[in-house]
Formats: C-alpha cells, structure tokens, sequence
C-alpha cells in the first residue's frame, strides 16, 4: 500500500518531467532531480513518474533498484556510509559498523529515530589507501578505529 501523494508533491514531480520534456529517454536525469528534491524515490513517486514519462512501473522500479544511487528509503539528515569494499573490509570496516549500529541503535539501512543519521554499506569508494573508510555526507573518514566512532558522531 502506498500513501497518496500531496499536491505540492504531485507539482514538483510534474515540473521536473515537464523540465525534460516528459521524455521517456530521460528516465534517470528525472529521477536524479526528483529525489534531490525529496531525498527518496519511494513507490508513489515511481509511479508518478511513469505515468508522466510515459513509461511501465516496472521499468522505473528497474532503474531506481539497479542503480546504487537511488534509494526508496528516506535517508537520515547526516547519511553514513561505510565502505564493505575488499580493502575496508580486511582492515576491520565491519567492526566500524557494528560500532555505528550500537552507538546508533538502528540496523544497517536504517534511520533514526530522529532523523538524524541512516546507515548504509557501500562497494569501494576508491579511497583503499585510507580504509576502512566511513563517509558522513560528503565527509571522508580515514583509517578510523572502533573506539574513534562516538566521538566523531557526537560532532554532529
Ligand atoms: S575498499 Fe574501501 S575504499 Fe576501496
């Protein structure tokens, strides 16, 4: 089941698939900009989009889940990620998570209760001569340690 979207909502998306001429070719750029604007794509959002573009549900459901940069979860307002790439991982990138999922209390792809932070795992971000490495938005954290977790969410 999914919620009704509210009118306001209903416009930003339309203006956005108007922007690219409602074109179906434009799948991902209409995708991109519209979870800009709300941060998320979940399932009433795709299927707006579908209808607007032009194209199947499922084909939107296809693109937004093939690429790692979409999501259907709304992410928290500070987004942590820690790297699960063959560097990170050998140099203790798991002991970072479960860190992060204590001290945060939710479980990998997850959100707060507040909203302040989500948890997610990546593929190698191309930093490995720093792993394990843990992004928080854009931020970069480098060979960091269990023990250097609290500290560096309690800056946030
Ligand atoms: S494996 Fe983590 S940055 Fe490459």
């Amino acid at each position: 089941m999914t919620t009704a979207l509210q009118d306001c909502q209903i416009k930003i998306i339309q203006d956005i698939c108007k922007s690219f001429g409602n074109q179906a070719g434009e799948l991902i750029n209409v995708l991109h900009k519209t979870q800009e604007a709300f941060g998320y794509l979940p399932a009433n959002v795709q299927q707006l989009i579908a209808r607007e573009l032009n194209v199947s549900e499922a084909k939107v459901y296809g693109v937004v889940t093939f690429y790692a940069f979409f999501t259907m979860k709304p992410k928290g307002k500070h987004k942590i990620s820690v790297c699960m790439g063959t560097a990170c991982y050998v140099r203790g990138a798991e002991k970072i998570v479960d860190e992060l999922k204590k001290e945060l209390n939710i479980k990998v792809g997850e959100i707060t209760s507040d909203g302040k932070f989500s948890l997610d795992c990546l593929r190698c971000v191309g930093a490995c001569g720093l792993a394990p490495v843990m992004l928080i938005g854009d931020k970069v954290y480098g060979r960091i340690e269990p023990k250097e977790v609290k500290g560096i969410l309690e800056s946030y």
